[in-house]
């Protein structure tokens, strides 16, 4: 069997240079090993699937934490770095697996116009980078709202320096970048505003607007990233509501409830929490296909995912590294890239 080595600068070029058939193809693998380790219990059982908890080592010393996350799929066996198939550099791929969970969610939006991220790092890169590809056309403006302004502003050139070609081919560049921190003039005020219109999440059916919340920093009991009414109007309303849901969608049920601060703290039990991979099989949707086309469960779930108040909370599982890492060394030999081991 051939053993690919891909590096750091090798992983960044092709998720840099991702085109919208291969963020596809990622998406379609990633859906696919979530819904059936989120609805093959058979595969479960068998041991087709393993998902242990997570182990986390804290160093007293350097206040540093550590994670551990094992994982086994009919892929391969990875723990961050995919054994089998491949050695893949792991620096990139934490941030791009949780903003591809998330872009199977916002693949199936309708129009988005308005991005607003909390946050500079690299998963505020990878999540708008995401979000552009898919959605660049329709998108007006994207807020930044950061602690520091020179991380804000990194990110913001980060992607003003995609490729003029690729900008134009995805559609975003009439769009507005811009960042908010606490040295902009008027910090206060504008972020007030920005939390009011973020607030009509609380009264979408008189604004008549809706949004797609996706939440990944949390994830130990004692943090909360969303409010407890935010969580609770979606988690009370009729779960064929079709623009709060009745339910919010987790990538672990597991994990969230062991995990995740204000899940646990505004007590959501599992009947009201949905896993991604029940509501997300791109495996059933023609490449570019819309949405109508789409066999769901029902029309109201189809419309609360296109149209609705949509809550995504992640804590991050093993399966997402193996399977993104799995998926990029296939891309990386389609394209010839990497360092191969014929016969290892
Ligand atoms: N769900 C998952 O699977 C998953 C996977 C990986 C990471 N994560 C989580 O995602 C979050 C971001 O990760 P990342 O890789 O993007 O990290 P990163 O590159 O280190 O960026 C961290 C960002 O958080 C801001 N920040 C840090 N401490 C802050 C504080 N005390 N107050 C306000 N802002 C603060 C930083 O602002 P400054 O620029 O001002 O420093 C920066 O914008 C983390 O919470 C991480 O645990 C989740």
């Amino acid at each position: 069997m051939p053993l690919t080595i891909l590096t750091n600068d090798q992983v960044k070029s092709i998720l840099e240079n991702l085109t919208l058939a291969q963020l596809d193809g990622f998406q379609r693998n990633l859906s696919k090993a979530l819904h059936e380790y989120s609805t093959d219990v058979k595969a479960v059982q068998d041991g087709t699937y393993h998902q242990p908890q997570r182990t986390s080592y804290g160093n007293p010393q350097t206040g540093a934490t550590t994670l551990f996350m094992p994982s086994v799929g009919p892929a391969g066996m990875g723990v961050k770095v995919v054994t089998a198939t491949g050695f893949v550099n792991a620096g990139a791929i934490t941030a791009f697996r949780t903003a591809l969970a998330s872009s199977c969610l916002l693949r199936l939006r309708g129009t988005v116009q308005d991005i607003v991220v909390f946050g500079a790092g690299k998963q505020a890169y990878w999540h708008l980078r995401l979000a552009l590809l898919q959605h660049g056309a329709t998108v007006s403006r994207v807020t930044v709202i950061n602690r520091s302004e020179s991380t804000a502003r990194q990110v913001l050139a980060d992607l003003g320096a995609v490729a003029p070609e690729i900008r134009s081919r995805e559609g975003w560049q009439p769009a507005v970048l811009d960042a908010l921190t606490p040295d902009t003039v008027g910090y206060a005020g504008l972020l007030q505003t920005r939390l009011r219109e973020a607030d009509v999440i609380f009264a979408a059916r008189r604004q008549g607007k809706t949004r797609l919340v996706v939440a990944v920093g949390s994830y130990t009991p004692d943090m909360r990233e969303l409010p407890q009414e935010l969580l609770l109007q979606s988690a009370k309303a009729s779960q064929d509501d079709p623009i709060d849901g009745g339910a919010i969608i987790v990538d672990t049920l597991e994990g969230v409830l062991s995990e995740a601060g204000e899940i646990i703290h505004a007590k959501v039990g599992p009947s009201r929490l949905v896993e991604l991979g029940e509501v997300v099989d791109l495996d059933q949707i023609p490449q570019g296909a819309s949405l109508a086309e789409v066999r769901t469960k029902t029309e109201a779930r189809a419309h609360w995912l296109r149209n609705g108040n949509v809550i995504y909370k992640s804590v991050g599982l093993g399966l997402m590294d193996l399977t993104a890492g799995g998926y990029l060394l296939q891309v990386a030999n389609d394209i010839g890239l990497g360092t191969r081991v014929e016969d290892f």
